[in-house]
This record gives structure tokens, sequence and C-alpha cells, in this order.
């Protein structure tokens, strides 16, 4: 009997799914099978995108029926000519003789080399932007080479907006009833699933898949309709983004996958430890065995996650068995830019630890910690320092959230927020970096916590992007500002969110440290490098605590002050004018203009808010008149100045005064 659902008005799923499937590809296990998509376009011409695999022959063929409903099959557009979406071609066309097959002319070489029917008499060879007009539906071809065999071409309808994308946005698992994403959990509930397929399939190739998707970024696409699992019509952004980072092996979480194999459970007691010794630290671990989890599984693990830790025990003078396949899997489908860590285990020689290492370097952008834990059987109190060790590395590149509890508001009327500015302070421009996007904003809360190990805290409001620039990498520069620096620098990163501006273009005294991102080096005596080990929640602020990773001096120059700012850099146009009506910050003394002080407002210079601003209304005109002595400065106040007076202070007569009103 057939079993169809409707994906639009003129378009039905005609697939079929194999739950009785043991190992996909002859590898994959699917424990939730696969469904094999097919799609029946039935416009004015009839259109069938993809045949299936063998296993579900059956159905699909009275699906086809059911929905042709008498008419004849006019087009079959192969995309791929994998036998899960393929195997059925030739019964096809012994079924419906009068179909065109639509191809690319490397789909027809190998439609020849597993078919022999008369290919030639009825195909259509398509090209890069060849369109097939089937009425209401307007079918262009993109060629998609290596997403996932190199003959591969996806086909988008310019009319309705349908991406049918073949194996790309595909998933293992069968479709239970539900054909749309929507129609489930599907971040919960299958992404890993989404991930697996992915990686494994086609996880090799993130170049080629880069690639299809700057195309498809140029197309206006509402509905994605894959040749495994989920149709998708709604929310089609989530999907897009994993695949842009599946496809540029970017991690999509900060957290450690530790995968170990370990035959007496030794290894596996060390990497207990360490998982114990990062979950206390904050740190996200997903561990495996890899003697009980295939490769597929740490593969899929392992394109999620920022941080790999591969134990294992050294055999046969190598790498445990298992875990060398899983490395050379891993090697084998790309993996790049992740943070790698080792622990080997030996009861006479542990060599597995540099065996593993010369495997994973093959690898791009890999980074390997610099400890290495290596055990002799069993893990012996020192060794487990150096797993702590391993641990607190590890650790330094996550950001640790620390929440406070709030604070008592009724502390509050007991507060002059004059005496904060009897603390000191100095001031500060804070620099981070995310990929290309460079930023900084000005801190006047910076200072040393710990001599050893290095560690600096710095106070960051969350409305800075400096702040949420931080919060997502960890790292930052602080470059501490000298009593040279002109008020040029504060409004240039004080005054300008960076989420309109770009501040460092036009910048120009500025170098790259190590870590890649900016310092300030000129009005500068010292900048220093860090990485965030925790991130206290203050409620308007971000208090980071930073283990330093470079400190340099720039210059003698005096560090600039709170205090010294106010004294000689703040501009006096700030100083409420005495016409003006207006808010003055009781904190920094900052002026601003207007009757009005919006509930949003955020001081420019100390970040404070409404609360710390007080009214100032105009001096009231004064009545009398006031002269200034140009020899000392000494100022007289009166109707008039009479023609004997003599300065108290310097004892000039009233020819050394000026009238100022
Ligand atoms: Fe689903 Fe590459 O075949």
């Amino acid at each position: 009997m057939y079993c169809t659902r409707k994906v639009t008005k003129d378009i039905a799923w005609v697939g079929g799914n194999d739950r009785r499937l043991s190992v996909f590809e002859g590898v994959y296990k699917c424990p939730a099978g696969v469904s094999y998509n097919s799609y029946l376009i039935n416009d004015e011409k009839t259109v069938l995108m993809d045949t299936v695999d063998k296993a579900v022959s059956t159905v699909f063929f009275e699906n086809i029926e059911h929905e042709l409903a008498g008419r004849s099959l006019d087009y079959v557009v192969v995309q791929h000519m994998e036998p899960d979406h393929s195997a059925t071609l030739a019964e096809l066309v012994l079924r419906h003789p009068e179909t065109t097959i639509v191809c690319n002319q490397k789909l027809a070489a190998m439609i020849k080399q597993y078919f022999d029917f008369d290919l030639d008499s009825r195909c259509m060879l398509v090209k890069e932007g060849d369109m097939l007009e089937t009425g209401r539906h307007k079918l262009t071809f993109v060629m998609a080479p290596m997403v996932h065999w190199p003959e591969v071409m996806v086909t988008f309808d310019l009319n309705e907006g349908l991406l049918f994308s073949a194996d790309a946005f595909g998933t293992f698992g069968a479709l239970d009833g539900a054909l749309f994403a929507d129609e489930v959990d599907f971040m919960n509930g299958y992404i890993d699933e989404a991930r697996r397929y992915y990686t494994n399939i086609v996880g090799k190739y993130g170049t080629q898949v880069q690639a299809l998707l700057k195309k498809a970024s140029a197309l206006k696409i509402n509905m994605i309709l894959p040749l495994h699992g989920f149709v998708w019509r709604a929310n089609i952004g989530e999907i897009v983004d994993k695949y842009v980072h599946w496809a540029t092996y970017e991690p999509e979480e900060k957290a450690v996958v530790i995968a170990y194999a370990s035959v007496y459970g030794n290894t596996a007691n060390a990497a207990d430890i360490l998982a114990c010794r990062l979950n206390e630290k904050g740190v996200k671990t997903y561990m495996y065995d890899v003697s009980m989890t295939s490769a597929d599984h740490v593969i899929s693990a392992a394109f999620k996650a920022s941080h790999l830790v591969f134990a294992s025990t050294t055999y046969n003078a190598g790498i445990f068995v298992k875990m060398e396949d899983l490395l050379h899997d891993l090697a084998a489908h790309n993996i790049q830019n992740r943070k790698v860590a080792f622990i080997e285990n030996g009861s006479w020689a542990a060599t597995s630890g540099k065996l593993m290492h010369g495997i994973m370097e093959n690898c791009k952008n890999i980074t390997f910690l610099e400890k290495t834990v290596s055990l002799k059987s069993s893990v012996k109190p020192e060794k487990n320092a150096d797993i702590e060790a391993l641990a607190d590395e590890i650790a330094l590149d996550f950001v640790k959230p620390v929440r406070f509890s709030a604070s008592n508001p009724n502390v509050e009327a007991k507060i002059d927020p004059v005496a904060f500015n009897k603390l000191s302070y100095g001031l500060f421009v804070l620099t981070a970096r995310d990929g290309d996007s460079l930023n900084g904003c000005i801190i006047n809360t910076a200072q040393m916590l710990t001599d050893s190990p290095k560690r600096i805290t710095i106070a960051v409001n969350k409305a800075n992007l400096t702040h949420d620039m931080i919060m997502k990498t960890g790292e930052f520069n602080v470059s501490a500002l000298t009593e040279s620096v002109p008020m040029a620098i504060f409004e240039h990163f004080g005054f300008q969110s960076g989420r309109n501006a770009h501040k460092f273009l036009g910048f120009e005294d500025f170098e790259i440290a190590s870590n890649g991102i900016p310092y300030i080096t000129a009005h500068t005596n010292a900048f220093f490098s860090a990485k965030v080990v925790a991130a206290a929640d203050n409620g308007t602020h971000t208090l980071f605590t930073a283990e330093v990773t470079e400190a340099e001096v720039l210059s003698g120059e005096e560090s600039v002050t709170y205090a010294y700012y106010f004294a000689h850099i703040k501009p006096k146009k700030n100083k409420p004018a005495e016409e003006k009506r207006g808010w003055v910050c009781k904190t920094c003394g900052y002026f601003h203009e207007g009757d009005e002080l919006p509930a949003d407002f955020v001081c420019p210079i100390c970040k404070h808010g409404p609360e710390d601003f007080e009214r100032v209304e105009p001096a009231p005109k004064p009545t009398g008149h006031k002269w200034v002595c140009e020899i000392c400065g000494f100022e007289y106040e009166g109707e008039t100045l009479p023609a004997d007076f003599a300065c108290p202070l310097c004892k000039h007569g009233p020819e050394d005064f000026k009238q100022l009103y």
C-alpha cells in the first residue's frame, strides 16, 4: 500500500523508511533506521526527484503510481548516483520507458557504469545554471561536486524557493510519520544524528560544502528537501548555522571530548579523574570508551567540541588498536581547529602519546596542549597531580561563570557616590578580537590579583561590545594609558560603540600582540594579554579574572589616574554651562544637556546609570557686577568697583581689574 505525504500543493514525498538496516554504507549503525527520500512534482509536467534504495522499492513504486494517478512520468532528475538513491533507477525506466533522465555529464557516465539500459535515447544533459520549466516550477541545476560524490548536483526551484539538496542537510533516522523538522523537537532529539550523518558522510569535504553554502546563500530558500531525513520549511537558519560550523570545522561549543582506550581500566581511571577535575572547574566533558563506542559517534562529538583529549594504553609497542583506528578516521575526516591533549599509559614503555601526536599533527590548525600525562600502569598520587595540571591547562581556555547574590537594596540610602571618587583608579583601553572583528573600550578597573599565577581582574560594563567579545572568546588585552593621553582617545574608544563604528579603521597607533588582539602603542606605558579563567556576573558589569599570557612595558611615562583625568584631561565643554539645563553625573561630573535623561542612559565616561545623575538648572542671573584682578585673579562682586579699591591679595588698584559682568 502506498504511503506518501504532501510537501506542497503539488509536491509529494514518495520515499521510504528502512528500520531494519543494520549498517548504513556497511559502516554506520542506524538504530533508528534511515529514510530514502524521493519527491514527485505534479505540475504540467511530472518530475521525480531521484529514486531510492532497493530496500524500500516496493512502497516507492506504489507511491509513484498513487501520486501520478495514471499520468505519465515526464522526467526523473538524478542528482546523485550513490545506490541509496539510484538503485531503483533501472526498474523505474522499465516501468516508465517514457521518462527523460535529467542529469549532468558525470552522472551520465556513472549511470552507464551501474546500469545497462539505453541512457542516450532518454537523457537530457544539464550543466550549472540550466533550466527545466515544468509549468509552475522553474528548476535550475547547481553543481555540488563532492557533496558527497563528484557527480552530485542539487536543484533549485526558482519560483517557489525549494532547494532539493541531495545528501546535504540529511539526517540518520527513519521518518516516524513526521516529515518536516518543525514537526519534531529537532534541536533536542535529532541534531546529534544529523551531525553524525554529516561528519561521517560529508565531513571530509568541508571546502566543497562551503562552496555549496556560498551558492545557496545567493538564493531565497523557503524549503530544503534532502534525500535523507526531514524537510526544512521553518527555522532553516538553525540547520544552515550548524552546517556552517561543520563545513568550516569550527567547534559548536566549548567542551572537551575525552576518548580513551583502556585494557584493564587504569587508563579509563585517569580519563575519569580528568573529567572530574574539569567539571569541578566548570568545563563540560563528553566521554567515550573507544572499545565500546564506534568511531563515527566519537568523530561526530569531535566536530562539536573545542577540545579533544585522547587517552590510550600502549599496545604491541603502538597505540591501542581501537584508538589508532579512531585517530586515523578523524584525520581522514579532516578534523581541524581543535586543541588536543594526550594521556599515555604503558607498563614498561609508554609510547602511545608520541604516536597519537604523530597522527594528529597531520591535521590542520591543531594546537597541542603542553601537558601530556604519562602513566606507568595505574594512577599514582604524583600522576594525580599531573592530571590536575592538565585540567588546569585546559580550563584556562574556558570562562567559568560565577554568579553572586543580589545586593541588598536597603543599603543604597547610606551610600555617597562621591566617596567612590576617593578610590584610586587608572584608565585603560581594553581590546578584544572575535574572528576578523577588532574592538576596544575604556575601562577604569584593571588591577593585579595574584603574583603566582600572574592574574589580573577587570570589570567591564555589559553594554560594551568588547564585553560580549570577551565572553565569547575568553581573551583580551589591556593597554595602560599615560598622563599624555589626549581626550580624543577617550572619545574614540569611550564615546562610541563598536556596534556602530569600526574603532580600528583608520586608527594607526596599535600593534597586534601574540594572541592576535591589538594593543595601543601611543600614550600607553604597558600592555597585558590575558585569558579569562572566571567571569563573575555583577549585574551591570562582569568581573573577569584572567591569567596574564604576555606583558610588556611600552614607555616610562606616568600612568594616568582617574583624578588626573578630571583635573587635566576632562573637557570643559562637558561641564554644565551656567546657562544650560541638564543632568550631571555625580560620579564623574559628565554633563548631559537636555530636559530628559533617558531611563537607559549610560554615562559615556564612567558607565553609571541615571540613578547617579542629578538635575542641573541654569544658574540665576547675577543681580550685581563682578570684576577680576588681572594680576592675581581675585574676584570682586558689587554694584560698583570703588575708585580707591585695592586688591586684598596683590594690592593693585581698579586700573588692573577687568569687569566680567
Ligand atoms: Fe545518501 Fe551519498 O548517498
